[in-house]
C-alpha cells in the first residue's frame, strides 16, 4: 500500500518481542536484553517462543537499550523490527469475511493499542485508522503488546479511499441487535473526545449502537470495540 512505508519498529518489553516472533518472526531483526529476566518470563508464559529468544536475544547493558528507547522496560526487554508490508490490500481483499475496524482520527495512543489487541484476539480482519496519529508508534505497540504483527495495521489512511459497507458505531445509533452487519463489513469508530466526523456518518449504511443503562453517555473507544467485535463474533456473524 502506498502509505505503508517500511520502517523500524520498536518492541519494547517482553510481550511486544514475544508476539512479534510468534507471528512474525522474519521481521525482527535485533533483540536487546539488560537482564535475564526474559528466560523465567518465556519459560512460564511462553515456552514457545524460548528457543527462538535463545538463539537471538544479545545481552547489552542498559546504556545500548536507552539509545532506541526513552527507558528500559521493567522486563528489560527491547526488540527491533521492520514494519510489515501487505502482499494483499486489507482494504480491497475480496475474500474477507471478518469485519476490518476503522478508527477515525483516534488520539490516544493507548486506545488504538488496546483496539489492536483485542481486534487480533476476536479475529478481526485488520486494523485502518485515520488521522495523524502513528499507529505503529512504540507506545501503541506496546500497549497493543505487540499484536500488531498477527493482522494488518494501517495508519494515516484517507477516509475516502476506504469502500463499503461501513457501519458506524455511535451512542445514538440503532441497536446493534436490529442492524445488518454484512460479511467483511467495515466497522467505524469515532475519535475518543467527539465521536464520529460528519464526514464518515454520513458514509456509513448504517450507525449501530451497543445498548447502555440510561444515565451513561459513552463507552470508552477500545471498551466499545471490544463489545462490537465480540457480540459479532459471539452471535456467529463472522
Ligand atoms: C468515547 S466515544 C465518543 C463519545 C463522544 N463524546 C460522543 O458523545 O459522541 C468514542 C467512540 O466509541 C464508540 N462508542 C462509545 N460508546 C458507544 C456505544 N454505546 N455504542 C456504540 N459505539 C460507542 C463510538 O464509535 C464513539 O465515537
Amino acid at each position: 500500500m502506498s502509505n505503508q512505508i517500511p520502517e523500524r519498529v520498536l518492541l519494547e518489553g517482553f510481550h511486544a518481542v514475544k508476539h512479534a516472533l510468534r507471528f512474525a518472526p522474519e521481521l525482527v531483526h535485533d533483540i536487546l536484553a539488560a537482564n535475564d529476566d526474559w528466560r523465567e518470563l518465556a519459560e512460564h508464559l511462553a515456552p514457545d517462543v524460548l528457543p527462538e529468544l535463545e538463539r537471538r536475544v544479545r545481552p547489552v547493558a542498559s546504556a545500548e537499550v536507552l539509545k532506541w528507547s526513552r527507558a528500559v522496560h521493567p522486563t528489560g526487554l527491547l526488540g527491533l523490527a521492520k514494519r510489515p508490508e501487505y502482499a494483499i490490500d486489507p482494504v480491497r481483499h475480496a475474500g474477507r469475511t471478518s469485519p476490518l475496524v476503522l478508527l477515525d482520527d483516534p488520539r490516544r495512543p493507548g486506545n488504538v493499542g488496546a483496539v489492536i489487541r483485542v481486534v487480533a484476539a476476536a479475529g478481526g480482519g485488520g486494523v485502518l485508522a485515520t488521522g495523524s496519529l502513528d499507529v505503529w508508534h512504540a507506545a501503541v505497540v506496546r500497549a497493543a503488546a505487540g499484536l500488531h504483527f498477527a493482522l494488518p495495521v494501517v495508519g494515516r489512511m484517507e477516509a475516502d479511499d476506504v469502500p463499503g459497507p461501513l457501519i458506524g458505531f455511535e451512542a445514538d445509533g440503532r441497536d446493534i441487535r436490529e442492524v445488518n452487519v454484512p460479511s467483511g463489513a467495515i466497522l467505524v469508530f469515532g475519535t475518543e473526545r467527539e465521536g464520529l466526523s460528519p464526514a464518515i456518518r454520513q458514509r456509513c449504511d448504517a450507525v449501530a449502537s451497543l445498548p447502555m443503562r440510561p444515565g451513561v453517555s459513552s463507552l470508552n473507544l477500545a471498551t466499545s470495540v471490544a463489545a462490537a467485535l465480540y457480540y459479532l463474533r459471539l452471535s456467529g456473524r463472522f
